[in-house]
């Protein structure tokens, strides 16, 4: 895929429901007791690996176009599979069914590609054995091998990293034991799993004690209800960095989630100064949504920039940073990354994915072991590696519309991991 520096971002372009919260939606449809309508399901690859996950564990779904209908089997009704369950690229696919699966009474597989089977499992893999499933992973990879049990013991847990994807693992797990079971988190991470768990009539107590406590009662009944999924803002902040690097963009992103444990990029653009309104605040699936609308550029703040990025705002951007590095480039004084070695964990080391392809762009870099300072810099068109990361893939390329000369995005495909039709809807807004 190739690009050439741009003067303006101009459109409202059509984003993808949300990933996550598709997830989601599909994983709790399917142990519901009866038919959940999804509208807006994400298109995404890591989507279609849920989707055919559960249909080996003998759910029936069926696809009309964004429509997604799941004939939830209720909580003990999944089948048996005599295939490996293949996660493809998807860490929250691994990682949510894997506690589903730990309350199943039966023993199942999982694996994916090799990037997923890089990535660290003992951080489900050993609260579900302190639930009483086993889970046996190869030296701390997938494949995972899950002998569940039903019911699993209620435990309490703190998290050890702030990951989203162990709290949900572990509350899923929970509606399968006898018994409450508590995560306690000390950052808030994106907490659509409860609200998911809230939209299928089941309780989930939430308090904020020594770290914020999450509570969940195994046994209560899963009900299924239709639903409308919010559009993605992770694949947004593509859109909004563009808009927000390049004077005269005007981006409009319509009926956007902007779930306060996701929307921390919003709250790093307005501290930048970037002109960003917020209208017509509603709420879909139990989320909170809003018509955005970014208008660009930086100079007005290119003065006296907050360019530190760290703490407990990292889970809430955490998907965001290698589209932030990019806008640190832009930035009077830079941009600094800290608290974010999880970032090392995803699709790719993005640490070192992001250093790498700012250095082939001519920026100045440091990098840290949790981190990154990026200095504002010229960017020059180059051949940048993707490394099979979707983000990565879809943040250069917007680097590539602020640099000299034509870059180029090797492995640009990966894309479609969270976000098929990106380049094509990038480019029906450039100018
Ligand atoms: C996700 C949680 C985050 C995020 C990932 C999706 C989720 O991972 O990076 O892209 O859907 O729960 P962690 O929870 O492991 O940080």
């Amino acid at each position: 895929m190739k690009l050439k520096r741009a003067s303006a971002v101009v459109g409202t372009p059509e984003l993808p429901g949300d990933k996550s919260i598709s997830h989601r939606a599909a994983l709790i449809a399917a142990i519901a007791e009866g038919e959940t309508r999804i509208q807006n399901f994400s298109a995404s690859a890591d989507c279609v690996s849920t989707l055919n996950c559960l249909r080996e564990l003998g759910v029936q779904i069926k696809v009309d176009g964004s429509e997604v209908a799941v004939m939830g089997v209720g909580k003990t009704g999944l089948r048996l599979s005599n295939i490996t369950l293949d996660c493809g690229n998807s860490g929250t696919t691994i990682r949510l069914l894997a506690g589903i699966l730990a309350g199943q009474d039966f023993e199942s597989s999982l694996t994916g590609d090799d990037s997923l089977k890089s990535r660290p499992m003992e951080r489900i893999s050993t609260p579900l054995t302190q639930m009483g499933a086993s889970v046996v992973s190869t030296d701390g990879h997938a494949p995972l091998k899950i002998q569940g049990r039903n019911p699993l013991n209620p435990i309490e847990f703190r998290l050890p990293v702030a990951s989203a994807q162990i709290k949900s693992a572990i509350l899923l797990a929970g509606l399968h034991a006898n018994g409450e079971t508590t995560v306690i988190e000390s950052a808030p991470t994106r907490d659509h799993t409860e609200r998911m768990l809230e939209l299928f009539g089941i309780e989930v107590r939430s308090e904020d004690r020594d770290g914020k406590r999450i509570s969940i009662r195994g046994g209560q009944p899963v009900s299924p209800g239709d639903m409308k999924i919010p559009a993605d803002i992770s694949a947004g902040s593509f859109f909004m960095v563009a808009a927000a690097c390049m004077p005269g963009s005007d981006i409009t992103l319509r009926n956007l989630g902007v779930n306060p444990t996701r929307s921390a990029i919003v709250d790093v653009m307005k501290r930048l100064g970037v002109e960003i309104d917020i209208l017509n605040v509603d709420n879909q699936c139990n989320e909170p949504t809003a018509t955005v609308r970014i208008r660009g550029g930086l100079q007005a703040t290119r003065e006296n920039v907050p360019a530190r990025i760290s703490g407990a705002f990292i889970p809430n951007l955490i998907d965001e940073i290698p589209i932030l590095a990019v806008l640190g480039t832009q930035l009077a004084n830079g941009l600094e990354v800290r608290d974010a070695s999880e970032l090392r964990h995803k699709e790719s080391d993005r640490i070192s994915s992001i250093i790498t392809n700012l250095k082939l762009m001519g920026a100045e870099v440091t990098e840290f072991s949790d981190g990154f300072y990026v200095k504002s810099s010229n960017l020059r068109g180059a051949r940048i590696d993707a490394y099979s990361d979707h983000r990565i893939a879809m943040a250069f390329a917007v680097a590539g519309l602020l640099a000299d000369g034509e870059t180029e995005i090797e492995g640009a495909d990966c894309a479609a991991v969270s976000f098929p039709g990106f380049f094509e809807i990038l480019q029906g807004v450039v100018r």
